[in-house]
């Protein structure tokens, strides 16, 4: 019992576990496998089962092997023999899963939810931003100047790709396995449409085997948390190093830093380091699973209990991740001078420099060099870039305006890009697409 029981893990799902033998009993009245009297006695005892459950009453006993053989033992104790009519025509084969879709169709929405709060977050701070700006980088070396607004939004917008999987994984979530029985559905008059219904799914299974027998759409969810905790990762990461002395373009919010337990001038990004660290765990949520689902056969196998501590995992891994890293954000304060400075180094310019000559006839790959050989030049000590570019008979004055302070970033104007114009534009848009988001997301999630 000790290795093959799954209550540890799968009580949470008592809420949908009693919502589905509701269904589940509603259909068997229905059909006259119980006679009215037998449903509310049923009925009344499940709600006896739900509210001992919800004030952590219900004892639960050592054969109780997991949720579903608790809540029933639990009905039988209650409602005597028609109690023991509850599992008719049901297998935990179909019970099991479809407690986890309606548990994973409520969870993942508010997932979904909060990673447009998180987005909500990047969109404020980036309107806020105006027209601060910092080196864009590639390499992680030095580029080309960008916006921060340009920058924060770059991580809003794949994070809105991450709720558009969500939305997506949650249609194929939403289907109702209950009525498949233990692989091949039933003898008796049980009608999957009718519960699927009573449990709000979108529709019933089409094939009992696939309804018992398939867990894709665990596996899907797990890497579109996944994924999210990979974007988490990724923005800790950029606070890692913007909150360090060498780079200096952030100070985290007291609430969100850590101190050091022997040294006692530092403030670490605990969260921001956690964010990272953690996805590597949910990976391992992810690659477990997908280990575990190959080469089973058809139908159901015990190894598909293994579905729900990584799911579970990673599920209160990304909310508890979402939540800090959104604090974080909204609360950390930027210093554009650092950000600024660092993006003034006269030789981020030097494309802007390239493209004035090719706006004057010189191919590119000409220009190219010509730039390349001025910044070799004040890289070994020559003299300022604005001095060499003003003395160069191919650029002169005009052209070494475009060295100074804050030039560069008002050049990136084309659509998408990282300059003032368009980034008005992609804030509009942005705006646009958040809103829908946010629609699809606030619907009613039982
Ligand atoms: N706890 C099991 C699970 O999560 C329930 C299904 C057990 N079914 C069986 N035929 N032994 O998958």
């Amino acid at each position: 019992m000790a290795y093959t029981e799954s209550l540890s893990f799968d009580q949470r799902l008592w809420p949908d576990d009693i919502a589905g033998s509701v269904a589940h009993v509603r259909g068997l009245a229905r059909v006259g496998i119980l006679t009215e009297a037998e449903r509310d006695a049923v009925l009344v005892a499940l709600e006896q089962v739900a509210s001992e459950m919800g004030d952590g009453s219900f004892a639960f006993g050592p054969s109780d092997e997991d949720i579903h053989t608790a809540v029933e033992r639990r009905v039988t104790e209650l409602a005597g023999p028609a109690g023991a009519k509850l599992h008719t025509g049901r297998s935990r084969n179909d019970q099991s899963a479809t407690d986890v879709r309606l548990w994973l169709k409520r969870e993942l929405m508010v997932v979904a939810q909060r990673v447009v709060a998180l987005q909500d977050v990047l969109l404020q701070r980036a309107e806020a931003a105006g027209g601060t700006y910092l080196p864009g980088y590639t390499h992680l070396q030095r580029a080309q100047p960008v916006l921060l607004a340009h920058h924060l939004l770059a991580h809003g917008w794949a994070l809105g790709r991450d709720v558009e999987r969500m939305l997506d994984a949650l249609e194929r979530i939403d289907v109702s396995p209950l009525g498949a029985g233990a692989l091949a559905g039933s003898s008796l008059p049980l009608d999957p449409d009718f519960t699927a219904t009573e449990l709000g799914f979108a529709g019933r299974f089409e094939n009992s085997l696939d309804a018992v027998g398939s867990r894709d759409h665990i596996a899907e969810a797990l890497f579109v948390l996944t994924l999210v905790g990979i974007n988490l990762s990724r923005m800790g990461e950029e606070f890692v190093l913007w909150t360090t002395d060498e780079f200096g373009f952030a100070k985290l919010d007291d609430g969100y830093a850590t101190g050091s337990s022997m040294l006692p001038q530092k403030k670490n990004p605990d969260i921001a380091e956690l964010a990272r660290g953690k996805a590597g765990r949910l990976i391992g949520d992810l690659t477990g699973f997908l280990a575990t689902m190959k080469g089973l056969p058809l139908s159901y196998n015990r190894d598909y209990q293994e579905d729900k501590e990584p799911l579970f995992d990673a599920m209160d891994q990304i909310r508890l991740a979402l939540g800090a890293v959104t604090g974080m954000i909204a609360t950390a304060a930027w210093v554009p001078e650092r950000m600024q400075a660092a993006a003034d180094a006269e030789t981020s310019s030097a494309t802007d420099l390239a493209e004035w000559l090719v706006q004057r006839g010189t191919p590119f790959r000409d220009a190219h060099a010509i730039v390349g050989a001025l910044v070799r030049r004040t890289l070994a000590g020559e003299g300022a870039l604005r001095d060499l570019v003003a003395a160069d008979p191919a650029l002169g004055p005009e052209a070494a305006a475009l060295v100074a302070p804050g030039v560069s970033v008002q050049r990136r104007t084309t659509p998408g890009g990282a300059g003032p114009a368009p980034v008005a534009v992609q804030l509009e848009r942005f705006r646009i697409k958040l809103a829908e988001l946010r629609a699809a997301t606030t619907g009613d999630v039982r």
